[in-house]
């Protein structure tokens, strides 16, 4: 059953024990005022409202009867008739006399002009006895009895009182008014069923239209949710949940394209090198290299591209290991200082050997003013892992070395203590980075369009590897570059307190 018609039941059966207990009400109240069945459904059914006599009407209206039925002459006594008007008085009614057309004799309080004119015609039977006539505006409760007097004039005899047109109003409305309540209560009903079905089953719907389209796939809409009730709530957690759908597909989407980018670098990576050693092959075989120094050229040629291919795998090996984290990290506590003046000492040889300059600067730090630390002067430990901090370094180095192109090459190493980190840079003086490049470096396989052309050999990987393993550490690694001028990595790593073990 739906929830719409769920709610049309309830409100209906809401009103129909309304009605039924407003009918009962009424029935119940009825019965008390006038203290018979009979009486409730003339309410009901006529207008003939019938109100209790009181006890003086009951018996001077019941003495009359039978002398209009006796002996009618004596009713056109006056001392009789004032005897019985003086009963009637304390409940404020009187008493009319009619014989023939006219009004024989009437109580003060029934002397209202145009009495004679709405007094019911005669009727013998006496059957309807009691009603209600209106005269002047104002109305008169009456019960009545007509008779014949001995000369054969008809004649009657009215027991009659005064009643508030207002009651009488009522009265006579009283099938309309039931009615308007009815139309009143159904209206309501009906209201109330647009107003709830409206604030809940539209929502409702609303949300599953919205559940719908991203069952569908489609997560980039807002469901919207001004309300603050449950529906409110409910359309939050929807919102909720389709961002944070839209999230993992995103990065589904985005894994997916990575592993696709990476599966078509590793295939023209390796292709390149590949086509070309078959190629040389082919060569050798066709008898292109027909002298010895050719061969020799060739097979050079092809042991550089073996080596490249190598190294390039070896690369690629290295930086899905460390993608997937399953590069075993061996931390230990080290004194940067010493690591950096370890590792250029071995690399000042290869350094020499290709006329690059190497200039080692120490700043804030107790050696670098000549003088031995002191007990004061903590040394700049951090956390590391030699080997891949050396592969960082020398991923660096051999970048600048490669794309060197001065004659008189120049190395800087920097080395920089702060409170809480330590700061190394590598500074050349090689062509520079391209500005649109130096944002994309770090990426995986990105190669700067000059080095692509030049030729230089590399995966683009060497600074993708560098910063997997700075971020191992918790550190930062970014680049600055003066195109023409030289290029500057600069590295940061948080500094450990406390000295070297
Ligand atoms: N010292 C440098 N001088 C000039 N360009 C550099 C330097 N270091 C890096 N680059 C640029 O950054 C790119 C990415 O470097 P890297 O990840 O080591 O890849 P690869 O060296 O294999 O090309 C290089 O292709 C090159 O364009
Ligand atoms: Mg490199």
């Amino acid at each position: 059953m739906s929830i719409r018609l769920r709610l049309l039941l309830s409100y209906t059966a809401m009103l129909l024990v309304t009605v039924l207990l407003f009918v009962a009400a009424v029935f119940l109240i009825a019965v008390a005022v006038t203290g018979d069945v009979q009486h409730v459904r003339d309410l009901f059914t006529s207008r003939y409202a019938v109100m209790p006599l009181t006890e003086p009407e009951e018996t001077v209206s019941v003495e009359t009867k039978f002398l209009g039925k006796d002996s009618p002459e004596k009713l056109l006594d006056p001392r009789l008739l004032q005897e019985l008007e003086q009963r009637l008085e304390p409940v404020n009614a009187g008493l009319l006399v009619r014989r023939g057309g006219e009004i024989y004799y009437a109580s003060p309080v029934l002397r209202v002009p145009g009495m004679d004119q709405v007094l019911p015609g005669y009727e013998f039977g006496n059957i309807h006895v009691r009603d209600i006539l209106e005269t002047d505006g104002r109305y008169f409760a009456y019960v009545k009895f007509d008779f014949t007097y001995s000369d054969k004039t008809a004649g009657g005899v009215y027991v009659m009182k005064e009643v508030s047109p207002y009651a009488e109003l009522a009265r006579s409305l009283l099938p309309v008014l039931i009615l308007f309540l009815l139309l009143m209560l159904a209206l309501m009903n009906g209201l109330l069923n647009l107003h709830v079905s409206r604030s809940i089953v539209r929502p409702l719907n609303k949300l599953k239209t919205a559940a719908e389209r991203i069952r569908d796939g489609e997560l980039d809409f807002h469901v919207d949710s001004t309300r603050r009730d449950e529906i409110g709530q409910l359309s939050q957690t929807f919102e909720d949940m389709r961002k944070k759908l839209k999230e993992s597909v995103e990065l589904q989407l985005q894994y997916e394209e990575n592993r696709k980018e990476l599966i078509s670098n590793i295939s023209h990576d390796l292709k390149t090198p590949i086509t070309s050693i078959l190629g040389y092959v082919e060569g050798i075989r066709d008898g292109v290299a027909d002298t010895p120094e050719k061969l020799d050229k060739y097979l050079d040629t092809i042991a550089r591209k073996a080596k490249g291919m190598d190294r390039l795998i070896d690369e690629l090996f290295l930086y899905s290991k460390l993608d997937l984290g399953k590069l075993p990290f061996t931390f230990e506590r080290i004194d940067i200082e010493r690591f950096l003046d370890d590792y250029l000492t071995e690399l000042q040889f290869d350094l020499e050997e290709r006329h690059v300059a190497l200039r080692w600067e120490k700043q804030g730090l107790a050696s670098a003013a000549g003088q031995k630390a002191g007990p004061g002067q903590e040394k700049a430990v951090v956390l590391a892992d030699r080997e891949k901090l050396r592969r960082v370094l020398a991923n660096i180095v051999d970048n600048s070395l490669k794309y060197m192109d001065k004659a008189e090459g120049q190395l800087r190493f920097d080395l920089r203590i702060g409170a809480d980190e330590v700061v190394i840079e590598v500074a050349d003086n090689g062509p520079g980075i391209a500005p649109q490049d130096i944002p994309h470096i770090f990426e995986r396989f990105y190669r700067g369009e000059k080095s692509r052309n030049a030729d230089s050999g590399g995966s683009g990987l060497g600074l993708a590897i560098a910063r997997q393993i700075v971020h191992e550490h918790r550190g930062f690694i970014a680049a600055k570059a003066v195109p023409g001028k030289g290029t500057t990595i600069i590295i940061t790593l948080p500094r450990e307190k406390g000295a070297e073990r």
